[in-house]
């Protein structure tokens, strides 16, 4: 359930017109619902009631300032995979112990930084990295403590190219050799064992493929106790799937995914971790764009829009599906036509659909894309020197713009040019 509903014929994001909005912030824009991000939070929190827990907010999938903030202060923690992505947690008031550091090519640096400002734990996912963190801890003369990620070799059943718990994907370190992994974190100076990580893929949409590797973590935390390691925490990632086709799916919802969570890892006497995040920001936000023209084709028409594959990514990189849905509600009855549905970036990839049925359109109206809150804005690029696209929040009646379109002269402005060219 989100709070993008028509209201009089109109779309609003909670009790605001979306064209309110684009009225004064131009197009295209992201908008986001803080009523459906603080809906989608709890629905995790309450899901993981009993058990010792903290749900870490992968910010990878949508990281304004203004989204943390609101999330720190409903007491989620941040999964954070990137320097950058520390100091924003930071910036936004997340303590140290509410973050982990999650990744697969952690820098040297980004180790220090996460050091010297408080981390819950670093998820390791190499041998390499395991010494390098034991070197710089050893160094700094601090404990890091840390989890080990491992990959439990199960199909996540989902787009390939966000499938991360097969054996031939890059992540984590193979389940069958984490004893001998164990083992030598152990003797490394510097460093604390305190779990189990395991994150196997994401968008995905059947709890199968999480009860198998939650069940290999489960067996996985006996061996290793049993071996004289401290397990009393496991971290077990995100990835649970939200519905991008209104009608037509209908992924498992938190409290399913809870309920298996409980039946699995109830009684393992583990503190319990989870970074979901498109789950939390996917349908809390949309994309509004508008017509630019409506181009008739040989056997189609174009719906030629103000937003483009650099706005929005995920059509053109994964073939993914987002509801478009115009912001003026369709009077009952009209007949729906066929469109392809485009952006102006100069690449045939710049297309958000085919064949759309959709009520009809003009040059001056706008649509939204529904499921656009994850994965969305952070993805997005300059690519054909497009300004960035801004951010919008909504709570209740109020709106706030929380990332502005920069200007041309901001962009052209942040290149500098040698002397000697
Ligand atoms: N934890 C780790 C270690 C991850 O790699 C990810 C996502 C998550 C948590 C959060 O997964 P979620 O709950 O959001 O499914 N750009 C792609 C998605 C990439 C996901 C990468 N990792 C897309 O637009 O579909």
């Amino acid at each position: 359930m989100d709070h993008f509903l028509y209201k009089d014929g109109v779309l609003h994001a909670e009790d605001v017109p979306l064209a309110e909005i684009a009225a004064q912030v131009g197009t295209p824009f992201y908008c986001y619902s803080t009523a459906t991000l603080e809906r989608h939070f709890r629905l995790f929190d309450e899901a993981l009631e009993g058990l010792d827990h903290l749900v870490c907010f992968a910010m990878k999938a949508a990281s304004n300032q203004a989204i943390l903030t609101f999330l720190a202060g409903l007491g989620a923690g941040m999964d954070v995979v990137s320097g950058g992505e520390y100091a924003r947690a930071r910036a936004a008031g997340v303590p140290g112990e509410r973050i982990v550091f999650s990744g697969v090519g952690k820098t040297r640096s980004e180790m220090r930084m996460a050091l010297e400002g408080g981390i819950r734990q670093f998820n390791v996912e190499s041998e390499p990295e395991m010494e390098a963190l034991s070197a710089i801890a050893s160094e700094m003369g601090v404990i890091a403590p840390i989890t080990v990620r491992v990959n439990p070799d199960v199909d996540a059943k989902t787009h390939a190219k966000i499938a991360t718990g097969k054996a031939e994907n890059k992540f984590g370190i193979p389940i069958s050799r984490a004893r001998e992994v164990y083992a030598h974190a152990a003797r490394l100076p510097g460093l604390k064992v305190v779990g189990i990580d395991v994150h196997i893929g994401s968008q995905l949409t059947d709890l199968e493929p999480f009860r198998q590797a939650y069940r290999k973590v489960a067996d996985l935390t006996r061996t290793l106790r049993a071996d004289g390691h401290d397990i009393s925490r496991l971290d077990l990632g995100g990835g649970l799937g939200i519905p991008y086709e209104h009608g037509n799916s209908a992924p498992p919802l938190p409290v399913e995914y809870g309920r298996m969570i409980h039946e699995e890892l109830g009684d393992i006497g583990c503190e319990i971790e989870i970074e979901p995040g498109r789950l939390i920001a996917g349908n809390a936000g949309v994309m509004v764009a508008g017509v630019i023209y409506v181009k008739s084709g040989e056997g189609r028409d174009f719906l030629i829009l103000d937003g483009a594959m650099n706005d929005l990514i995920r059509p053109a990189m994964y073939d993914a599906h987002h509801d478009i849905v115009p912001l003026n509600e369709p009077a009952p009855g009209v007949e729906k036509r066929p469109y392809d549905v485009v952006g102006p970036v100069c690449e045939t990839g710049d297309t958000f659909a085919r064949a759309r049925q959709l009520p009809p359109l003009e040059a001056g109206d706008a649509v939204a894309f529904r499921g656009a809150g994850a994965y969305g804005a952070v993805m997005a690029s300059e690519y054909n020197t497009r300004p960035l696209v801004p951010e919008v929040l909504v709570k209740g009646d109020q709106f706030a713009v929380i990332r502005s379109r920069p200007t041309f002269d901001e962009m052209i402005n942040r290149d500098t040019i040698p002397p000697w060219v």
